[in-house]
């Protein structure tokens, strides 16, 4: 389950969220400790305000990790350097609207915090989680709060911290803050239309954490297999995964690792190796979502196969050909917020070996506010052997959503280095050595 809370300085997020967090056992994301991180590095080196512009690069070229303390705020560190008092100084907070605001910051710290989505189950908090970062997540919530009173909290805050600053300045502070998160261009604070809205103001906290948790349900799954619901799910595949998965996962003796990668929302590319035609069953079978597959045309041939691969959600492409038409499905698929399946080595590789991936197909994945989970399958090479049909061991093991070079490097680079990275993913997930020599046309048996 994904929950965003948004809200404006001090309406007291930062203290809700990480004990909803608590209570429903899911992990907890500040984000806007990400953005004071980088406001800290900028005004390090001397980026703000001249060279803002810069930020972005600094903040793609950085290793941020934040470290959840269920009693306290969450401890962050910047390529391994602790900062987590310095980034919650009076200069860093003057000056992080400014950094915030930066286009550059933004797409590498929208995609970071994605990436952290796609693992499931996290409370996030910030400005934009329920507008941009999260759209679909299962719950929003907007807190606000008066500024007398968002005022005091960040008064009492500042004093167990040991720092006395009067009233008045906190309050011209948070209003200076509050009036240039709101007003920027870029993902500003805004409650999304689907958001609960609670006024804390003279609520206890308890009360405030009672509001969110109890509106905090599971997400909405399909109860034999446990799929999730999907934009686009078409009937038939719905209807037919909800009674395959169980089944076929022990005919097949199925095991499925990975599965907490697969965000339960959002545009997803599941960049799948391919070995037999039967791979998107086995791949429809270990996911929770409908995955619409860019599948060959030849298979459209047959008009009664045709027709029911249509009906699961499936579309045709031209392979060799520049398939302007496959290309426009795909990207409707994504704007729906669906999951495109695609196969990125073009062929089958039945021998059981790793096809080459051209960089190409990471065209997808290169879109904003898209994730692409990589996934391998093995076993699936040996079902169909001659006129044999066998029932071999499958494994179906899903990866970490694949890191997309930032938007300030070249298209073409950024595809080639997308699709160095599928590579060498399928080879961990393979556990194909990182050498050089590439596996000849899959020659080896895995
Ligand atoms: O929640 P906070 O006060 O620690 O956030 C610091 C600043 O970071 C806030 O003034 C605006 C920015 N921010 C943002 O632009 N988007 C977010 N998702 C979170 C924070």
């Amino acid at each position: 389950m994904i929950v965003a809370i948004d809200g404006p300085a001090g309406s007291g997020k930062s203290t809700i969220a990480r004990e909803v967090a608590k209570r429903l056992h899911m992990r907890y994301l500040d984000t806007g400790a990400m953005y004071r991180a980088i406001t800290l590095l900028a005004l390090e080196q001397d980026l703000v305000p001249e060279r803002v512009s810069e930020a972005g690069a600094l903040a793609n070229g950085v290793s941020l990790r934040l470290e959840g303390r269920p009693d306290d705020l969450s401890r962050v560190f910047v390529d391994g350097r602790e900062v987590t008092e310095e980034i919650r100084g009076r200069l860093v907070s003057q000056n992080v609207s400014v950094v915030s605001a930066d286009p550059g910051v933004r797409a590498v710290l929208t995609q970071k915090q994605r990436e952290e989505i796609a693992r499931g189950d996290v409370v996030l908090e910030g400005r934009d989680m329920g507008t941009v970062v999260a759209p679909d997540a299962d719950l929003k919530i907007f807190l606000t709060a008066s500024i007398e009173e968002r005022a005091r909290r960040r008064q009492l805050q500042l004093r167990e911290k040991g720092t006395d600053q009067p009233l008045d300045e906190i309050v011209a502070d948070i209003t200076a803050r509050d009036a240039y998160d709101s007003g920027r261009e870029l993902a500003p604070l805004r409650k999304a239309e689907d958001a609960i809205e609670i006024d804390t103001t003279g609520l206890t906290i308890e009360e405030v954490i009672h509001a969110v948790v109890s509106r905090a349900r599971p997400t909405r799954r399909w109860r034999l297999s446990g799929m999730v619901k999907s934009p686009l799910d078409t009937i038939l595949y719905r209807f037919a995964y909800s009674f395959i998965p169980p089944l076929w996962r022990r005919v097949f003796r199925m095991t499925i690792v990975g599965r907490e990668h697969f965000p339960t929302s959002g545009a997803v590319v599941l960049a799948s190796n391919h070995r037999s035609n039967l791979d998107p069953f086995f791949l429809g079978v270990a996911s929770p979502r409908q995955i619409h597959f860019m599948a060959k045309a030849e298979l459209w041939k047959v008009k009664a196969l045709g027709r029911l691969i249509d009906s699961l959600g499936a579309f045709p492409i031209n392979r060799g050909e520049a398939d302007r038409v496959a290309v426009k499905r795909a990207l409707e698929v994504l704007a729906a917020e669906a999951v495109l399946g695609i196969f990125p080595e073009g062929r089958r590789q039945r021998d059981g070996g790793l096809g080459e991936i051209h960089p190409g197909v990471t065209l997808f994945s290169l879109r904003d506010q898209v994730v692409t989970i990589p996934v391998v399958m093995e076993g699936t090479e040996r079902i169909v052997r001659g006129r044999r049909f066998r029932f071999p061991r499958v494994v179906v093991k899903f990866g970490p959503p694949l890191a997309i070079p930032g938007t300030d490097v070249p298209r073409s680079e950024r595809a080639v280095v997308a699709s160095q990275r599928l590579t060498e993913t399928y080879r961990r997930l393979l556990d194909i050595p990182p050498s050089g020599d590439d596996v000849p046309g899959g020659s080896e048996g895995i």
